[in-house]
């Protein structure tokens, strides 16, 4: 019999990963968003509600990210049905931890457990960057990936979209601070400049190259040495108050890096198991210290990327 509603849930996730701009991610299950699309009998797409920690979002298919990616799905399948959904959001607003991206993941993932023949989720994949678009105002997968896949995840090209999960050495953990307040995706890389210094992009490639190695050979002290953005985060970091202290206290205490979530203003941070509450303490505190209140988590970089949780 043929599904008529399914609900899919979509991790958060981290984009960047401080060395990878607009390629790497790692997704956060310990918080996301959860999609439920029903099969109508008219063609499109609409939005039904939006429930949860971010109401204030279009309820125009067309402006909604996940309304979007669902839209670029029923084109590009010539669908003769439509679909319905409601939107509970997990992640909030502009906190950097790809709350656009969670939306359409999850839109795609329970759409497709309705489609009469389901498609693969590379396929899946560049429905939902399109929905993604929609927020950030261009198109990158850092957060669709890992929020779809799951765990560490390298995505190379736009209309092709390669991608590759990476393993993780076990013992490290990440510490993920988000702070209350709002940064825009669009603005956080509108005041990115256009060209990259030689010796710059020197640094960032052997950045990403050491960090990347490190991950496959198991080579803690390379990930340490190599997990540095010396290309966004010095023109991000005003963004966030506090910056370079809550930085500072996290590699003091025994941080193997911390940067940016995505375009902000949540940071993270990656370390061995043993040291993540300290690290943790240490970031929260900094932000407390600049009147921020935050949420905080310590979590696994492998983790489960979306999936579908009830069919009806
Ligand atoms: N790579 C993106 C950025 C992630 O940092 O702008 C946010 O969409």
């Amino acid at each position: 019999m043929t599904v008529q509603r399914a609900t899919a849930f979509a991790p958060a996730s981290v984009a960047n990963v401080a060395i990878g701009f607009d390629i790497l991610g790692f997704s956060v299950d310990a918080l996301g968003d959860t999609v439920t699309v029903s099969r109508s009998a008219t063609p499109g797409v609409r939005v039904l509600a939006i429930r949860g920690v971010a109401e204030d979002l279009p309820l125009e298919a067309e402006k909604n990210t996940a309304g979007r990616a669902l839209i670029a799905m029923a084109e590009a399948l010539k669908l003769d049905y439509g679909f319905e959904m409601e939107i509970q959001k997990g992640i909030p607003l502009s906190s950097g931890l790809g709350g656009s991206a969670a939306s359409a993941v999850a839109a795609v993932v329970a759409a497709n457990a309705l489609l009469a023949t389901p498609l693969s989720r590379i396929e899946l994949l560049k429905f939902a960057m399109q929905g993604e678009a929609v927020a950030s105002g261009s198109m990158h997968a850092d957060n669709i990936s890992p929020s779809l896949f799951g765990g560490l995840v390298l995505t190379v090209g736009i209309d092709h979209p390669r991608v590759k999960q990476i393993p993780v050495p076990d013992g490290i953990s990440a510490v993920i601070v988000h702070p209350h307040m709002f940064v825009s995706t669009k603005q956080a890389r509108a005041i990115l400049s256009r060209t990259v210094n030689l010796s710059d992009f020197v640094w960032q490639t052997a950045n990403l190259a050491g960090f990347i190695s490190g991950c496959y050979t198991n080579d803690v002290d390379m990930i340490r040495e190599t997990f540095q953005d010396v290309v966004i985060e010095p023109q991000r970091q005003l963004l966030i108050p506090g910056f370079a202290q809550i930085r500072g206290a996290a590699m003091h205490a025994g941080a193997l890096g911390c940067s940016i979530s995505g375009a902000g203003p949540t940071m993270f941070a990656l370390c061995l198991k043993a040291d993540a509450q300290a690290v943790r303490d240490a970031m929260v505190a900094q932000f407390a210290a600049q009147n921020l209140q935050v949420d905080d988590w310590i979590v696994a970089v492998q983790s489960e990327g979306a999936h579908v949780v009830m069919e009806a």
